[in-house]
């Protein structure tokens, strides 16, 4: 396979004819007019659209120099975000690093392991993060572009103390790096104040369209991914996107011009599933992003995730037999950075000599064959992402392809693909019932 992604669709030719996707072409077109002018909904968000072509190699060298001071300085880097702030940083991390990096001894991994707080509110999980800091040294990434998310705001509060007592107030000032909205917010004010070194969120880039901004550049090339290569493969899938829409060119807005066509036809849930475990947080990435962009006004696809082969022994019951409403999207890597041959073993005590000599990129790939084929004679239409490499130029390619075919798929269900009014219901809820200053008290 020598392109970046390749999108199969041969799975759903019994649910969704090329007829039906041809018909949807001037719709596609309209909508790619109004994402390339800002004239469609959500148009002050669009940010991200041209932002990788945007980026200038001093932005990312500025990145990397702060990157390679906290290499150097830090045994641990806490990157403290939620949804938007912290999915993409710990999707990229997982997708282009050793399985167990974190457990490397720090020579091997040549630099930092990454931990992540500020995604709940639990005394536990902060006791025990205190605890393993302890003996560490530490750097802080706190990330959140309002500078006002509670879940985050607390961990910072606590971490904050935490260095300060374990550091003094100069040391913690230079541990301290926080990326937040460029004009607004108490964090850039306590950032100004604290003098903590800064990076910023563009204004006209919401949270989950983010990862390719310092949100989660920083924690990446912490985490020792090329973030240049990365920035290379967005500006590649970024100019073809917005040069062609034709959908037998475009394959993010293929993809979109599909699932809308499924959601017509009932299937209101779409179960992505990775098919290699370093995808798995790159998958959890998608859901939040395709689930914040779509669903609103009563509409949208529900966005569920997996990771096969093991979800298979778990969830693969109901998608082959459940209710009948979901489709699929499987997610996988053409070759993986090492490859492991299964042994001979004389006796075959265990039966497995049948597989002898194989890898086990040879066997995954014939378990995504054969639950494509049976998912699909269960009634589960279902498409293949196939991405070349685990390499930070495939992945920036990735990101970029799906945010694209979210945003078309927004346009196409007839939503603002770039706001959430529905987060703060649960907020304002949480806020009355704990007093906070300036909402009501409830009767
Ligand atoms: O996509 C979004 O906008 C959200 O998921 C946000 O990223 C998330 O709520 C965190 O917000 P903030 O960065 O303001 O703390």
């Amino acid at each position: 396979m020598t392109k970046t992604l390749e999108l199969h669709t041969k799975n759903i030719e019994s649910f969704v004819t090329e007829d039906e996707i041809a018909r949807l072409q001037p719709e596609v077109d309209r909508h790619q007019q109004n994402l390339e002018s800002g004239r469609g909904k959500g148009a002050e968000f669009l940010g991200w659209l041209h932002l990788p072509s945007q980026t200038t190699s001093d932005a990312l060298r500025e990145i990397e120099h702060s990157a390679a001071w906290i290499r150097e300085n830090c045994e641990t880097l806490v990157s403290i975000g939620i949804g938007g702030s912290y999915l993409g940083a710990k999707a990229a991390i997982d997708f282009g690093s050793h399985t167990f990096s974190n457990q490397l001894p720090p020579s091997a991994r040549g630099g930092p392991e990454i931990l992540f707080a500020g995604q709940n509110i639990s005394s536990d999980t902060l006791h025990d993060l205190l605890e393993i800091l302890e003996d560490k040294k530490v750097c802080l990434n706190v990330i959140s572009k309002s500078g006002t998310t509670t879940e985050p705001a607390i961990a910072f509060r606590l971490l904050k103390q935490f260095m300060e007592k374990k550091y003094g107030p100069d040391e913690t000032r230079k541990r301290i790096f926080v990326t937040t909205d460029p004009k607004k917010g108490v964090l850039k004010q306590l950032a100004d104040e604290e003098g903590y070194r800064r990076f910023v969120i563009p204004g006209d880039v919401g949270g989950r369209y983010s990862v390719l901004t310092p949100v989660g550049l920083l924690p990446i090339a912490v985490g020792g991914l090329d973030i240049k290569e990365m920035v290379a493969g967005a500006v590649d899938c970024e100019k073809h996107t917005s040069r062609h829409s034709a959908l037998d060119q475009n394959s993010a807005y293929r993809y979109a011009a599909i699932r809308n066509l499924l959601l017509r036809k009932g299937k209101t849930l779409e179960l992505m599933a990775a098919f290699h475990p370093a995808l798995q947080t790159v998958v959890e990435w998608w859901r939040q992003l395709a689930g914040e962009s779509e669903g609103k006004d009563g509409k949208g696809i529900f966005p569920a995730t997996a990771e096969y082969t093991a979800d298979l022994h778990s969830l693969g019951q109901w998608v082959q037999e459940g209710n009948r409403i979901i489709f699929e999207t499987f997610l996988r890597v053409a070759s993986s950075n090492h490859l492991i041959e299964i042994p001979k073993f004389p006796e075959d005590r265990d039966g497995l000599n049948y597989l002898a000599g194989k890898n086990l990129d040879e066997v995954n790939e014939k378990a995504w064959q054969g639950t494509a084929q049976a998912h699909l004679e269960g009634g589960v239409p279902n498409m293949t992402l196939t991405v070349k490499d685990r390499s930070a130029h495939t992945l920036g390619y990735l990101f970029y392809f799906f945010q694209r075919a979210v945003a078309m798929s927004g346009y196409l269900i007839g939503v603002n693909p770039f706001d959430q009014p529905g987060v703060e219901f649960y907020k304002n809820n949480m806020f009355r019932l704990l007093n906070k200053p300036g909402y009501r008290k409830e009767k």
